[in-house]
């Protein structure tokens, strides 16, 4: 186990723990984009840097990346730090303009606009790469980064539909400003420029699922609970076992 200090308050943690993993059993609040618990790491937004002093050195890092160590020392919300998010949130404003949630974050430090960097495509992704991480983790990896720089974007191969999608929605679940749409209608699911019929819960009856994520899942029609209704019988079988 490592012991470190953040804020002042001592906490200890399983070595290998991040930062912000350490951070969060505190209920200290670090602002986070890229950063999702059911994705592996990308560290690309560095909306979450902390000041860490080591060895009589003190840095900023990346809290969603850095892993603690004895001794360490953490300051979540040093003028440095502020400093630092004011900077990256001022670039997402240049990028971003029409996105909410990066408005809002941005009003909490007072970040402005640069308002000297190239239009871009002025759309609601980040790039912070949440969606195509969940795509190759938890569902076909159809979708990817093409281009660069400001002309970066995510899409299928050769910016077509993707063929290997299976209408999961994923990708959109993860996002952090509603860049990828999806739109559910008439038993319907549509996203990426592809249309999926929804199946129904056989327990509910609410529209959940594509056939083609079952297939994808390894399981049949025979199958058909919604995330809800599954965790009901789950439930339900457990305290028929425990009597
Ligand atoms: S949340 Fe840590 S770099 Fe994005």
């Amino acid at each position: 186990m490592i012991t470190l200090i953040i804020n002042g308050l001592k906490v200890t943690v399983p070595e290998g723990t991040t930062i912000l993993e350490a951070a969060r059993r505190l209920d200290v609040e670090i602002p986070t984009l890229c950063h999702h618990e059911g994705l592996s790491p990308q560290g690309s937004c560095r909306l979450c840097m902390v000041e860490i002093e080591q060895r009589g050195r003190r840095r900023l890092v990346a809290s969603c990346m850095f892993p603690v160590a004895e001794g360490l020392v953490v300051e979540t919300e040093t003028e440095t730090v502020a400093g630092a998010r004011r900077f990256v949130l001022g670039l997402l404003r240049d990028r971003c303009p029409r996105s909410e949630e990066i408005a809002a974050l941005a009003a909490r430090y007072g970040a402005k606009p640069f308002g000297r960097l190239p239009l871009g495509e002025r759309d609601l992704c980040i790039h912070c790469d949440r969606c195509v991480r969940a795509c190759e983790e938890e569902a076909t990896g159809c979708i990817a980064f093409s281009f660069r720089g400001w002309a970066r974007r995510v899409e299928g191969p050769f910016g077509e539909a993707p063929a290997d999608c299976i209408g999961c929605g994923a990708c959109a679940q993860v996002c952090p400003t509603g860049f990828i749409a999806v739109e559910e209608e008439g038993g319907m699911r549509k996203i990426w420029g592809k249309s999926f019929e929804l199946l129904r819960c056989s327990a509910c009856g609410k529209p959940f699922a594509t056939r083609e994520e079952l297939v994808f899942q390894g399981l049949d029609e025979g199958d058909l609970l919604c995330d809800r209704c599954r965790k009901r019988e789950f439930a339900a079988s457990f305290t028929r076992g425990v009597r």
